[in-house]
């Protein structure tokens, strides 16, 4: 008997369908390497608050050596990955091409969630670089758009306090709850689903194994992720905010000394912190008469 090949795709079939395997591979890929390690990294480097504030802005300084390769570096190994995750990310959700075949049974709602939680974090994402970065650095754009909005609130060389001061009230921080919240189980509960997709555990008892491990993973990196916030939170508020700010003018000081920072930058808070101090102790002697 003859064995015919597989007939060519059609020309009229899309570029998505015609790279089916190869897209999703990547797709699934760029969900671990690099999108899922550096939301690692991200969360425990602002877990390093809890240590001290003064921890957290050496790490922050230490990110922000790398100077003008800075802006490569976030492109090429964040936000393009992120990009391409999230938008062919949506092509799945909206082909409704589902691959529910390959998932046990029991796992469905899992794989809802999965697409939920996909769609809040590319919301949440979205909204978290513009409320501390601002997005765009344009005047235009600073003065019509981000100063209006609230946005790019976190000062690099005031890591801590302007990180804290961003994070207070019950909005912004459910906000983050939430934010953090569908990251993290986006991450963990797409570690169990990637095992299916790249064949890693294929036997019922090795993925009810898999699903304790990635389940104990996401615990422990929501502790990791929440920690950060509480962190933050408690050092934009006084007393801490005072010694937070101390400690980071002393940093900047040194750095300034060094001749590593430039002592007039956009990346410090605008009011200098002696005078804020000034004027908050100026503030509570007038309340006190
Ligand atoms: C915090 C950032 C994100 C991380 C760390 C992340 C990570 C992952 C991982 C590891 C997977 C598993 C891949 C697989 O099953 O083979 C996955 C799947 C998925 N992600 Fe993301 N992701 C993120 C953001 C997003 C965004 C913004 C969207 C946009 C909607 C999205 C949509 C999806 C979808 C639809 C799947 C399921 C794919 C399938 O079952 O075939 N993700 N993600």
């Amino acid at each position: 008997m003859t064995t015919h090949p597989s007939p060519p795709p059609a020309p009229t079939e899309s570029f998505l369908v015609r790279h089916d395997f190869l897209l999703r591979r990547l797709h699934s890929l760029s969900g671990l390497i690099p999108v899922g390690a550096y939301m690692v990294i991200h969360l425990a480097t602002n877990a390093s608050v809890l240590e001290s504030p003064g921890a957290f802005q050496k790490n922050v300084y230490a990110i922000h050596s790398l100077g003008k390769l800075l802006p490569v570096v976030e492109w090429v190994f964040i936000f393009i990955p992120i990009l391409f995750h999230a938008i062919f990310g949506f092509v799945i959700i909206g082909s409704g091409r589902a691959n529910t075949s390959q998932y046990p049974r029991g796992s469905n709602v899992r794989y809802t969630l999965q697409r939920i939680t996909g769609m809040i974090a590319f919301a949440f994402i979205a909204w978290h670089v513009f409320h501390m970065r601002g997005w765009i650095h344009e005047s235009w754009w600073v003065t019509h758009v981000t100063e209006p909005l609230g946005g790019a609130q976190f000062k690099p060389y005031n890591a801590a306090s302007s990180a804290g001061r961003a994070l207070q009230g019950p909005l912004i921080n459910g906000l983050y709850l939430i934010g953090i919240t569908s990251c993290v189980f986006h991450l963990a509960n797409g570690m169990w689903s990637m095992g299916i997709t790249w064949g890693v555990w294929t036997t019922p008892l090795a993925q009810k194994r898999a699903l304790r491990i990635c389940a104990a993973f996401g615990v422990l990196l929501l502790v990791v992720g929440l920690s950060a916030q509480y962190g933050m939170w408690s050092v934009g508020r006084e007393p801490k905010l005072e010694e937070a700010i101390q400690a980071e003018d002393k940093q900047f000081k040194s750095q300034v000394d060094a001749g590593l920072v430039e002592k007039e930058t956009e990346k410090r808070t605008k009011q200098p912190p002696k005078d804020a101090a000034a004027s908050r102790q100026e503030t509570s002697k007038s309340v006190e008469k």
